[in-house]
């Protein structure tokens, strides 16, 4: 249904390496492709150490992982990527630098590839204007971070995305394991859409003094039962990354509700990424 036997990712970092990994575990051919040679050996070892705790926890055996880690390749140079039967981006948030991933490869692509970018809230319909004629086969495919664990991809189809590149894509999702859940294309689609103006509420909360961040966090957690607070939850995605979804939210639906919290576009400014540099609303630096 699908058709696919070789996947190929743009991007080893947290999202990319997850779905190599669970792309990989599900049997297919896999490539993760960086320009950084560090940034795909750290991806390898995590991918190592993932597995091994899988055969730990009783849910791999030592042969599904050699079997796992020889359909994995890590390349630097794009050549591995151009038999791939799709193409799924996950680089950073940035339209321009998306968008010119794909130009640049846009003569390579071969006639059913299928090209998906793992954006959280840039307009697929506007990225696939890099693509040219292949705009039929260019999809959204938004997977969740940790990638292993969360069951979602939200398949986000542009104007021009054609109902068998949906179709292709939403069986794929299905063989890696996943629940896909369509949603069209308007900014932040269901997801970002609603979870982040929930997240930039808990940063004016916490702005205004209703209650100190950890008590914001438990009321979420014990009251709504999420599984972190919405304020670690935004440790988890990066700061930086819910200051920018906000912006495409006011700037995509045009409506000054989405602008982000003034307290959380500071903590931006002073570097105060979150997990990733170590501090954010916590601190993770002990
Ligand atoms: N990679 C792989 N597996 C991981 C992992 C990772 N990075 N982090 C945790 N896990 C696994 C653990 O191995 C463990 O598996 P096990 O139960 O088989 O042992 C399981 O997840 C639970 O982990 P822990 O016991 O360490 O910790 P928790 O029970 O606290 O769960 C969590 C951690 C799964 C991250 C949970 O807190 C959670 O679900 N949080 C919410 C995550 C969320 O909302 N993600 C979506 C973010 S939004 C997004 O990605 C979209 C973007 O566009 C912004």
């Amino acid at each position: 249904m699908h058709g696919i036997n070789k996947v190929a990712i743009i991007g080893s970092g947290q999202m990319g390496g997850g779905i190599a990994q669970i792309a990989a575990v599900n049997g297919f051919e896999t490539v993760v492709y960086d320009l950084s040679t560090d940034a795909l050996d750290r991806c390898k070892s995590l991918h190592n150490k993932l597995l091994s705790r899988a055969v730990e926890k009783g849910r791999m055996t030592d042969d599904d992982v050699s079997k796992t880690q020889s359909r994995l390749t890590y390349a630097s140079s794009q050549d591995a990527m151009y038999d791939a039967d799709i193409v799924i981006e996950a680089v950073v948030e940035d339209l321009d630098i998306k968008k010119k991933i794909f130009s640049d490869l846009a003569d390579k692509f071969t006639e059913n590839q299928i090209l998906a970018s793992n954006t959280s809230s840039i307009s697929i319909t506007d990225l696939a204007t890099s693509v040219g004629d292949a705009a039929d086969r260019f999809i959204g495919m938004h997977f969740f971070n940790p990638v292993p664990v969360m069951k979602l991809v939200e398949v986000i189809n542009g104007l021009a995305t054609s109902e068998e590149t949906t179709k292709r894509t939403i069986a794929l999702s299905e063989a890696m394991g996943k629940v896909a859940v369509p949603a069209n294309d308007r900014a932040g689609f269901v997801s970002n859409r609603v979870l982040m103006p929930m997240i930039n509420e808990a940063f004016y909360a916490w702005m205004e003094g209703v209650a100190e961040p950890e008590h914001i966090d438990e009321i979420m957690k014990l009251g709504m039962a999420h599984p972190m607070g919405p304020l670690r939850l935004a440790d988890f995605i990066g700061l930086d990354t819910c200051v920018h979804i906000m912006e495409v939210l006011a700037e995509g639906l045009n409506n000054d509700r989405y602008r982000a919290c003034p307290l959380l576009k500071q903590l931006v400014v002073a570097g105060r990424l979150g997990n990733k540099s170590g501090h954010g609303v916590f601190d993770y630096s002990k």
